[in-house]
């Protein structure tokens, strides 16, 4: 980063999760779908996934998630809190109010609604809010529980989809700081809105997934080469891409499309599955439990989902101890 664009914008700086206890193995998936476990691990690298349990919903991993990003950055407070879902606690109001509240904050709140692409969305909103001067500290939050609307027969969806929650801490920095997010692209088509949908008077959700499997993967290969354009890195100087966690197959064949080596592909849907808005916060906070990313570092983030939407952004890692909770 030279003088001449260090300038004022957000930085990372606490990274905080939340998984439900109960883990949901390809054996048990298998028991009551016409499935197989090998045919899940060898079609999208998913071993397990984690399920909330009766009474627990979006916002009470929302609130463990928020809690552990503050815990994790050493603040207790901050004046945004953005959550990122598509599985809010009710349709009204937002569940991000609530949250708020439950961790004790008189904050702005609100919903973002971009289906797995909701935490880039969510990071690039409250990083524009704070370069702007909107806000000073934000807890940007994806979180969802896919298990309350998947219909649990549906093989297509019941054997990706997991539950969770995680967070980062936004403050106002320079992009000379390490956790700066230096640049942010998103974008959507809505002629794809059908590939991923809850159906007008739906209970469940519904996915064409090889349709959106080949969109998936050319969209995010030229969204994290763009973003990382922008910001005057070959794909050669990222240390960590940090994709969407939805398929393994995907995320490799961007990885290549992209030259980038495996042991910089993060990858976490061993143990989670798809977890929607939480995917890449949950990946960031096991990379960085697992030294895989360390200060300084160089990430691409980039997501792809229902909508359909998109987005990429383009991080120096601050090197944020990642704080991990358990819940219901
Ligand atoms: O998170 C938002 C973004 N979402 C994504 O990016 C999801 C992208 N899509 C995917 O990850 C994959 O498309 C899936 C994992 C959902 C499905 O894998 P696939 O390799 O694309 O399978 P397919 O839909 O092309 O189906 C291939 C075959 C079909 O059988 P036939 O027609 O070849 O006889 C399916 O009926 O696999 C069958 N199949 C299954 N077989 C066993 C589909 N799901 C299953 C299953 N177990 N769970």
């Amino acid at each position: 980063m030279t003088a001449a664009n260090d300038r004022v914008g957000a930085v990372v700086t606490g990274l905080g999760t939340c998984l439900p206890k109960t883990v949901v193995t390809n054996d048990e998936v298998s028991r009551h779908l016409d499935t197989e476990p090998a045919w899940i691990h060898s079609r999208t690298g998913i071993e397990r996934r984690r399920r909330v349990s009766q009474g627990t919903g979006t916002g009470d991993l929302a609130v463990a998630a928020g809690a552990a990003a503050l815990k994790s950055a050493g603040r207790d407070g901050c004046d945004l809190v953005l959550l990122a879902t598509t599985t809010p606690d009710r349709r009204c109001p937002a569940t991000a109010p609530g949250v708020a509240s439950r961790l004790g904050l008189a904050a702005a709140a609100f919903d973002l609604s971009a289906v797995c692409s909701g935490f880039v969305y969510g990071l690039t909103v409250a990083s524009a809010m704070i370069t702007a001067g909107g806000c000073d500290r934000a807890l940007v939050i994806g979180a969802d529980a896919y298990s309350s609307i998947v219909d649990p027969d549906d093989r297509t969806t019941a054997v990706v989809f997991g539950d969770g929650a995680g967070a980062v801490l936004l403050e106002r920095g320079r992009t000379s700081d390490p956790g700066a997010v230096l640049h942010t692209e998103l974008g959507s088509d809505g002629t794809g809105d059908d590939l991923i949908t809850i159906p007008p008077h739906g209970e469940y959700l519904t996915m064409r997934g090889s349709d959106v499997y080949s969109r998936a993967v050319t969209t995010m290969t030229e969204s994290a080469r763009s973003v990382a354009g922008k910001v005057g890195w070959d794909m050669a100087d990222v240390d960590a891409f940090v994709g969407h966690q939805a398929n393994i197959r995907i995320l490799k064949s961007v990885a290549k499309r992209l030259g980038l080596p495996s042991e910089r592909v993060i990858s976490n849907i061993a143990d989670v599955g798809n977890t929607a808005a939480a995917s890449i916060p949950l990946a960031l906070a096991d990379a960085a439990a697992e030294g895989r990313i360390g200060t300084g570092d160089r990430l691409v983030l980039t997501a792809f989902g229902g909508g359909l939407t998109w987005g990429s952004a383009a991080v120096v890692w601050s090197g944020a101890k990642p704080v991990r909770e358990v819940r219901g």
